[in-house]
């Protein structure tokens, strides 16, 4: 059975990795007339207490999600880039996303080589690259074409 809004379970505590914990915040509700899909909504921790950005997971298997959005989002504030903290927040997710999904998607934006670089870091398997639906490209000004990888969370990857 699919994991939907109603089934989604909670969240392990301990969703660790090198410096980073994250912190579960709660379960962001869809938007069915926007197409958009409930999503689990972490803050990423360093040393336990600082706050450095956000990482989101996206249940679902939408046109949205899999040619847009992707099931994994993250950012990290600026101060606080250059030391692959989204990359370690991918990481310490990554058992929770294996417990409901045996692979994802993840996507960025071509010239996004932050994000691209980090998605490649986890080892994700290029894909394609596929122009956005009309829909999206008004969520998404300035973004028309994305970057499309399947994470498959083996239990060797990260
Ligand atoms: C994407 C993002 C979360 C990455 O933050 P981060 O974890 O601090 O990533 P880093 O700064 O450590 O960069 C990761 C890699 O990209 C490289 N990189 C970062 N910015 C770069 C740039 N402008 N040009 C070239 N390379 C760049 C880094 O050198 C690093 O390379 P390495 O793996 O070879 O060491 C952050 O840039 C961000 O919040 N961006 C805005 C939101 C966003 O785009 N989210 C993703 C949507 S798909």
């Amino acid at each position: 059975m699919p994991v939907t809004f109603y089934s989604m379970p909670r969240p392990p505590a301990n969703l660790l990795f090198d410096q980073v914990k994250l912190r579960f915040l709660g379960v962001v509700p869809g938007d069915q007339v926007r197409g958009l899909v409930p999503f689990y909504h972490f803050r990423i921790l360093i040393k336990r207490t600082t706050d450095v950005g956000h990482i989101n997971f996206r249940i679902g298997d939408t046109e949205h999600v899999r040619l847009c959005a992707g099931h994994i989002g993250y950012q990290v504030e600026e101060r606080f880039r250059g030391r692959h903290y989204a990359f370690q927040a991918c990481c310490a997710i990554a058992p929770f996303v294996r417990s409901i999904y045996p692979a994802v998607i993840l996507t960025c934006d071509p010239d996004n080589v932050a994000s691209r670089k980090t998605i490649e870091r986890l080892g994700a398997r290029f894909l394609d690259e596929v122009p956005l639906a009309p829909a999206d490209q008004i969520y998404h000004p300035g973004s028309c074409v994305k970057r499309r990888y399947e994470w498959g969370l083996c239990a060797e990857q990260p």
